[in-house]
Parts: C-alpha cells; sequence; structure tokens
C-alpha cells in the first residue's frame, strides 16, 4: 500500500510514544492522520503539532470509538490504515504473603479484567470498525486496508506481576492470525509488533538509573529502543503487500527475565 497524500490513517494512543512517532512519520510520507487519544490536552497539542485530526476516544467503549471513526471520517474520508496503540498494564502478583504483616493478598479480578479489555478488547474494537469501513472502500492494487496492531515481549516471556498485561498482549498475538484470515478476502491485511523495551513517556516513572540498567540488558543495540524504530516497522507493515497474519518481535534479541 502507498503511503502518501491519498492515504487515510488512524492511529490509537497516537498522542504518546510508539502511536505518536508512528503519526509522525505516517505524516512525514504524506498521510492524512487520525490520532485516536483518551487524553484530550495531549491529543490536540500533538495533533497541532503534526497536522493530525484529534478525535478524543476510549478505546473502552464502543460508543466513544464509533464517535471517534466517525469524526476522523467526515475529517479526511475513509481510513485504509490502523495502527493500534492504545494500551497499557498492571503490576500485581498473583497471590502474594506480605513480608512484613504476612498478609496474603490475591490479584484483583477486576483489575485483571481491565487490563483485558483495555489492550484486546480495545484492539480488537478498533479493527471490527475499521474493517468494516474499509470494506466499503474500491480496492487499489487489490488491497482495500491494512491494520498494524501492538503487543509486547510480556506475550511470550512475561515477569512477575505481568499475569494480566502478558495475557492481554497474548491475545492481541493470538487473535492476529484469525483476523487476517477473516478479513482476507476483503483485502485487508493484519500484522502486529510485538517490542521490547522501548524509550516512551510509559517509561517516565523509572529513574534514568533504571533506565540505564533496562537497557543494559538488551542484547544489541545495548539501549533501550527508539519510538522512531516502532513507526519505521509499522509502516513497513502497511508498505509491504505481502505481509500478512504475521506478528514480529521488535526487540534488541532482548528475553525478559522473571523480575
Ligand atoms: N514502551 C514500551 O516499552 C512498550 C513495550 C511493549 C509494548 N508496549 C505497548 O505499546 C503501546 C504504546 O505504549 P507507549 O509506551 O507508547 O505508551 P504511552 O503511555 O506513551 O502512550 C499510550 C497512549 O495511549 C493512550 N491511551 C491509554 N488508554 C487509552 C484508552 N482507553 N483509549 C484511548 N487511548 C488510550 C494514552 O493516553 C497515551 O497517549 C501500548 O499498547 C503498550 O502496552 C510498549
Amino acid at each position: 500500500m502507498k503511503i502518501d497524500s491519498a492515504l487515510s490513517a488512524v492511529v490509537t494512543g497516537g498522542a504518546s510514544g510508539l502511536g505518536l512517532a508512528t503519526v509522525k512519520a505516517l505524516r512525514a510520507a504524506g498521510a492524512k492522520v487520525a490520532i485516536f487519544d483518551l487524553n484530550p490536552e495531549t491529543g490536540a497539542k500533538e495533533a497541532a503539532a503534526t497536522g493530525a485530526t484529534f478525535c478524543q476516544c476510549d478505546v473502552l467503549s464502543d460508543e466513544s470509538v464509533d464517535a471517534a471513526f466517525a469524526k476522523a471520517r467526515a475529517a479526511q474520508g475513509q481510513e485504509r490504515a490502523l495502527v493500534c496503540c492504545a494500551g497499557g498494564g498492571n503490576a500485581i502478583a498473583t497471590a502474594r504473603r506480605d513480608k512484613k504483616t504476612g498478609a496474603i493478598n490475591m490479584f484483583p479480578s477486576d483489575q485483571f479484567e481491565w487490563v483485558l479489555r483495555l489492550n484486546t478488547v480495545g484492539t480488537f474494537r478498533c479493527i471490527t470498525r475499521s474493517a468494516a469501513g474499509m470494506m466499503t472502500l474500491d480496492p487499489i492494487d487489490g488491497e482495500r486496508g491494512a491494520v498494524v496492531n501492538t503487543a509486547s515481549a510480556a506475550a511470550t516471556d512475561g515477569q512477575m506481576g505481568q499475569a494480566a498485561y502478558s495475557a492481554a498482549k497474548a491475545g492481541i498475538v493470538g487473535m492476529t492470525l484469525p483476523i487476517a484470515r477473516d478479513l482476507s478476502r476483503e483485502g485487508i491485511r493484519v500484522n502486529t509488533i510485538q517490542p521490547g523495551i522501548f524509550n516512551t513517556p510509559a517509561m517516565a516513572r523509572a529513574t534514568p538509573e533504571m533506565l540505564q540498567a533496562l537497557g543494559a540488558m538488551v542484547p544489541f543495540p545495548t539501549r533501550l529502543g527508539h519510538p522512531e524504530e516502532y513507526a519505521s516497522l509499522a509502516l513497513e507493515m502497511i508498505r509491504n503487500g505481502y505481509f500478512n497474519g504475521e506478528t514480529v518481535r521488535l526487540d534488541g534479541a532482548i528475553r525478559m527475565q522473571p523480575r
């Protein structure tokens, strides 16, 4: 698929980090881009800075996602590319004994469900709506659209405390092939990126020492990933017409340790 001024794209979580880098790369290639994001301040600011359209959106809600697609399509036409970056997680042990009090605490079920709803269901909700819209378009060079999802290294090597996040991201990996198969007759491709550790605002809680220690765990290059490197792969997954039904690790060969 050509990425130029004729292409309309949607990036969820596009106000920050990996999503924002993808917005910038798509805009640099000339595409029209809509940022779908929960955060109205960063969303409006980054849309103004990049020349994108901001559509405030909570991927947890059908109504909110429908309204965002309606706004984006009114502004820039039906999208042929969707990049799903909205997501996040928590760090809670499955069951844990408090070292001081001896009290035993369990992972709250509602916290587990929230991570699945945000990452797995939120991604699927955006794909269903985007695919339905893409299906109304005439194919160009035989294809109607391309979808890129964001999983995590945690999908296969989750650390302690990451049960919910790992399950949610493994869900995204697991659904990639069946969704690609579902949409194959319509000429819509679906791929997923499994990032290792990237230097984004999501890592802002870590001290510089912690970030350096995380970077040192990466075999090569021995540093955190740059969001632009994620964006580069996302754009290749959109461009390359034979890229379909696949999940690709992008992680400097890191395999996460238990903690
Ligand atoms: N940074 C990393 O090291 C890393 C590694 C693996 C996977 N990931 C995944 O990559 C994606 C992007 O991560 P990031 O590091 O760029 O994070 P980030 O916090 O910089 O950006 C995430 C964006 O998503 C938005 N968002 C959150 N909840 C939302 C919701 N309900 N609806 C709409 N938008 C919402 C936030 O407002 C934010 O702008 C996430 O899915 C994350 O799990 C990140």
